[in-house]
């Protein structure tokens, strides 16, 4: 059975299709005549063949790129690859990119759409849990440069999402647990009987049982288009979906990218929040456990390993694409799916939260 979420953007608005195969992509209505997928080394094997085939049955005719797998692949070189392929595939205003994989693969795919003859029509299909959930819906588009994480990109909707959920039983266990971090952040964010449910699923999640599976995609998504259609710019309201990523972000930076997949760092974000929201918001020491506890139970890490590191970090925190005059932003949790945005931190807060997360357990 398919589910649907609308992201409600007027005429940039678009259909989020949950289901069990790559179907859904039959129904994507204005599509172009010539669909150029763009896959990784490890998503384009899998599945290249499969989303070919129905894109030729609605009468495409596809190209195929791959990139190297892994978030290096976020770069200019990379993108200068998918673009001059366009080129020479032929690529006119009414083709199609088909971003097939994860985040990497749909942030890059996404942009190239939105430089591309200033702008062609792209399709987000999320192989990965973190995409499904995050990163294919809401239209943040871009690269990485060399001084940093996404500081190059574009808010470009994608014409669709096919998310086929069949996919998520392939995915290396790693890396779909880094995605239940994304999951676990909507919970806390937006909707405390969310995170209820996922207490109660934790054993169906980590088995990656189908149909939870199904409602738990199909909320963060439902949640994450309300979100966006609220607000798509980040004028305001989006920046709650960064919970966690302040902390987060600069763990990957210092750490160096991969270290710590994204998921990994956003669940040290995440617990180092609820320290410093804590301090600030009065987020009780048991909703903090609680939080803590379901991470651990998905095998993610609470406690961060490198007690050294404070001075770095907070220099990474300072620069953030969300720092306000060097002075890092907060998401703060006040109570389980009662957040606060924008809120500057005093120092000694951050650091004694940072001596909690080192510490492993709230005093
Ligand atoms: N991943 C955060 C956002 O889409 O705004």
């Amino acid at each position: 059975m398919e589910t649907i979420v609308r992201v409600d953007l007027g005429e940039r608005g678009y259909d989020i299709r949950i289901g069990a195969d790559f179907a859904s992509l039959l129904q994507v209505k204005g599509a172009g005549r010539s669909a150029l997928i763009l896959a990784d080394s490890n998503t384009g094997p899998l599945y290249r063949d499969a989303v070919s085939r129905i894109l030729a049955k609605c009468g495409h005719v596809c190209s195929y790129l791959e990139i190297p797998a892994g978030e290096s692949s976020k770069c200019l070189e990379q993108l200068g690859r998918v673009l001059e392929h366009a080129v020479g595939a032929g690529l006119d205003r009414k083709s199609v990119l088909v971003a097939l994989g994860g985040g990497v693969v749909g942030d890059l795919g996404g942009f190239a759409a939105a430089v591309y003859l200033r702008g062609i029509s792209f399709l987000q299909v999320p192989t990965s849990l973190l995409a499904m959930v995050d990163s294919a819906v809401g239209g943040k588009t871009g690269i990485n440069l060399p001084q940093g994480k996404n500081l190059v990109g574009a808010f470009y909707q994608p014409v669709a999402v096919t998310v086929n959920l069949q996919t998520l039983q392939t995915l290396p266990e790693r890396e779909y647990r880094s995605g239940l971090a994304e999951v676990v952040k909507y919970g806390i964010i937006h909707d405390a009987a969310f995170f209820d449910l996922l207490e109660r699923e934790q054993a169906a999640l980590l088995r990656r049982d189908p149909s939870v599976l199904g409602q738990i995609v199909a909320r963060c998504c439902e949640i994450k288009a309300e979100i966006v259609s609220r607000d798509e710019r980040e004028g305001g309201l989006r920046a709650i979906l960064n919970y966690g990523h302040t902390f987060g972000h600069a763990i990957e930076a210092v750490c160096g990218y991969g270290t710590y997949l994204h998921g990994e760092a956003i669940s040290l974000g995440m617990v180092y929040a609820n320290h410093v929201s804590g301090m600030c918001y009065g987020f009780s020491a048991v909703a903090s456990r609680r939080v803590r506890d379901l991470l651990a139970g998905f095998g993610l890490p609470v406690q961060f390993e490198r007690c050294e590191e404070w001075g770095r970090l907070r220099a990474v925190m300072s620069s953030d694409k969300k720092a306000d005059r060097q002075v890092p932003m907060f998401v703060l949790v006040e109570d389980m799916g009662t957040v606060h945005f924008g809120c500057e931190v005093p120092e000694d807060v951050l650091q004694a939260a940072y001596a909690h997360v080192c510490e492993g357990e709230r005093k």
